[in-house]
């Protein structure tokens, strides 16, 4: 099905089930340990053995030679597969660097070898006893002493949308920038940072001949498959994924990863299944990683508050071949302004390979974009609310013919205030204390765009009227499972107990896939299109006028007739499939998401600790989908937040180039305590040209802004005005 925009009235809009909290109808097998986990699949491929995983112990250089004869010989040792023993392998689409394979060693942890054994203990003894013996070479390792050699570079888009241009000027941006009456020019920098998702990356592989099948935990299962078959050198119709249940992913599950080709290789090799578990301090150098920023902005304004001239410029690192960091997306689109400068550069490093972490771009590109508007609305002398709403635009600004489909971020910003009491916060900063703790307010806008993929599903009806979802969309805990059954439930007129949904399963109908916040409205939009089909199939059978049939309590309704639903099925049942497309859609319009991000913090005057006190998130993204979900969706991303303002930093060793901090002791992220108070509210809001659900994202939306509302917090708790993350208390100091 083509989307034609705007979408008209549809069954979705009776909301019926669709917009309820229904609570998530996987939470019981998750709550309980009963969603199998990709380690956990023990109800597949007999006879597993354990992989484990060798990673390399140099940054970059050569493996000169690799002497496996004492691990061969450990107890338990069913094969052994090292990166001599073949050519590197191809690279996947969406792999910067080679996932395994020759001797070349292109980042720390790279992987080299895997040991296959009877149980993990065995595995992991006898990776150890692998004496590597390496040829190493210098390598780039620190970000700043590589930025004056970093280069444009144009990233590479995730959807099928043609890549952003590394540099965009619009107007005469240095002219404007020296007349403007007010002026900042500041630099921002943001860290490394890891996903430290719960579950770690695992796949069980088991072969049949040439035909490959692997249990893993992946984010996006037609890039896996992809990924998977051209770097085994396979057809890709010999290769089937599955991942129904995945323990978080935030990008970091986005790509095929070693796990999955060390299993399969070790499965080869070893003739039974094998399962492979990257350990914990492998991930954090083995996998992808946010990729540290220097971002320099430049902001110009007349005294009226109105901004005539605006810079933004991010710097990033990746291996050869990679992507900068995406973190002037919002910039080109946020605020007002005839003058304007966006610049991407890249700056080739050793460090791991740099990709997608929640909200790739505007995470980091926020948290430098929204102290400096803080920064500069203190020296307008405005209310930092009043400054953004004053620069808002209803159109693209560097494209004035294009308009946001909808945009609703000066109400997200009003009601804001009003709800988290902001005309309390005293704008001079260190004036309010409480005891031993001085208190601030800060806020910040949201922005994180929508993104509308191409997504399938296949919707299947039997005789008792029960109705079975199939496409291979996952569940990385962001409900799913719910909303897709929310979404056949009102289509086909039954309850939510009449549906069953299965996802994840590469031989299902290709769909949108978990990532960049695109999933829920793109997913759900895929299952409404085939519920249409299956309706027009239903109707049909039953000798209904299709578009009169109404589909309500299980039963069909047309004329003065009704049937049972299940009656249409037969006995072999009745089948609807269909992909929905939106062709040119986001070129015509700018869909995005807004938010306004409220923090109260409390900074001890004489430690510098922050504690985040209070926070509120007003978001403006659509029909919310299921109030509950949503919500769960934004208040972790706000807690994400807090850990990139505060916690969260990938420490680089700049001698050995390596994330020295590498497991969940030494890389902090917010527990429970850390956050006291989150409150969220949805706009009444349907955008009707997103999709026929009138939805958009809202699980990366969450996340935007929130970091540099805590920074700005800080500021007017304190005075001290931090622009390097994380905003730990040394830096107070
Ligand atoms: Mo998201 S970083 O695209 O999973």
């Amino acid at each position: 099905m083509k989307f034609e925009t705007p979408a008209t009235t549809n069954p979705i809009d009776q909301l019926k089930i669709v917009g309820k909290p229904v609570d998530r109808i996987d939470g019981p097998r998750k709550t309980t340990g009963t969603a199998p986990y990709a380690y956990e699949r023990h109800d597949v491929a007999p006879n597993q053995a354990y992989g484990q995983v060798l990673g390399a112990g140099i940054a970059k250089g050569r493996v000169t030679a690799m002497d496996t004869s004492a691990a061969r010989a450990a107890p338990g040792v069913v094969a052994i597969v090292t990166t001599l023993d073949m050519p590197r392998l191809e690279k996947g689409k969406t792999n910067t660097a080679s996932l395994f394979g020759g001797p070349e060693i292109q980042h720390y942890h790279q992987a080299i070898a895997v040991v296959v054994a009877e149980t993990f203990e065995q595995a992991r003894d006898a990776s150890a006893m692998i004496r590597v013996e390496y040829a190493r070479t210098p390598g780039r390792y620190d970000l700043e002493a590589e930025m004056p050699h970093a280069e444009l570079t144009a990233p590479e888009s995730d959807d099928d949308s043609p890549p952003p241009p590394p540099e965009d000027r619009v107007g005469d941006f240095e002219g404007a920038f020296a007349a403007a009456p007010v002026t900042l020019d500041a630099t921002y920098t943001t860290p490394d940072e890891s996903h430290a998702m719960m579950e770690p990356h695992a796949s069980i592989a088991q072969w049949e001949g040439d035909k490959l099948t692997v249990w893993t935990s992946n984010q996006m299962i037609a890039w896996g498959k992809r990924d998977l078959a051209k770097t085994l050198g396979l057809e890709p119709g010999n290769v089937r994924i599955e991942s129904p249940f995945i323990g978080g992913g935030f990008g970091g599950k986005l790509f095929l990863r070693a796990d999955a080709v060390l299993a399969a290789l070790g499965s080869r090799a070893a003739r039974r299944p094998v399962k492979v578990a990257l350990t914990r301090p492998m991930i954090a150098n083995n996998t992808t990683h946010r990729p540290a920023t220097i971002q320099r902005i430049r902001i110009g304004a007349g005294s009226d508050g109105r901004i005539t001239a605006i810079a933004h410029e991010s710097v990033s690192g990746d291996l050869e071949g990679g992507k900068a960091e995406t973190a002037v997306m919002q910039t080109k689109l946020l605020y007002a302004g005839a003058n304007r400068l966006t610049a991407m550069r890249l700056a080739v490093m050793d460090l791991p390979e740099g990709n997608a972490m929640r909200a790739p771009g505007e995470a980091p590109g926020l948290m430098a974009l929204e102290i400096a508007m803080d920064e500069m609305a203190e020296k307008l002398g405005m209310d930092p609310v009043e400054f953004r709403i004053v620069n808002d635009t209803q159109v693209d600004p560097e494209d004035p013919a294009r308009r946001f489909s909808q945009r609703q971020l000066n109400e997200c910003l009003r009601l804001g205030a009003e709800r988290f009491g902001w005309a309390r916060r005293n704008a001079t900063p260190g004036a309010r204390r409480e005891g031993r703790w001085l208190i601030g307010m800060g806020m910040a806008a949201g922005f994180r765009n929508n993104l509308v993929m191409k997504s399938g599903a296949r919707v299947l009806l039997d005789a008792s009227g029960g109705v079975t979802v199939e496409t291979d969309m996952t569940d990385i805990g962001t409900g799913s499972y719910t909303v897709i059954a929310q979404t056949a439930a009102e289509m086909m007129g039954v309850g939510l107990d009449k549906v069953t949904v299965r996802l994840g399963d590469s031989s299902f109908p290709v769909s949108a896939g978990s990532g960049g916040q695109w999933g829920g409205n793109s997913a759900t939009a895929g299952v409404y299109a085939a519920c249409v089909k299956l309706r027009e199939a239903v109707a049909q059978r039953l000798g209904f006028n299709s578009a009169e049939a109404e589909f309500a309590d299980g039963v069909v309704r047309g004329g003065n007739r009704s049937a049972p639903l299940g009656e249409a099925a037969g006995a072999d049942g009745l089948v609807g499939e269909d992909t929905i497309e939106y062709g040119d859609l986001a070129k015509r319009f700018q869909q995005s998401t807004f938010a306004g991000h409220f923090v109260e913090v409390a900074v001890d005057v004489a430690t510098g600790e922050t504690r985040v006190r209070r926070m509120l998130a007003v978001c403006a993204a659509g029909r919310i989908l299921n109030p509950k979900s949503a919500r769960s969706q934004v208040i972790g991303a706000m807690t994400m937040g807090v850990g990139a303002a505060l916690m969260e930093e990938l420490a680089v060793d700049k001698r050995h180039g390596f994330f020295v901090n590498h497991d969940l002791a030494g890389y902090e992220v917010p527990v429970h305590a850390d956050i006291p108070h989150q409150e969220v509210i949805f706009l009444d809001e349907v955008d009707p040209i997103s999709s026929p659900m009138k939805a958009k994202g809202v699980g990366e939306l969450g996340i935007c802004g929130v970091g540099a509302a805590v920074a700005n917090g800080i500021y007017n708790a304190t005075g001290v005005r931090l622009r390097d993350y994380p905003m730990t208390l040394d830096k107070m100091l």
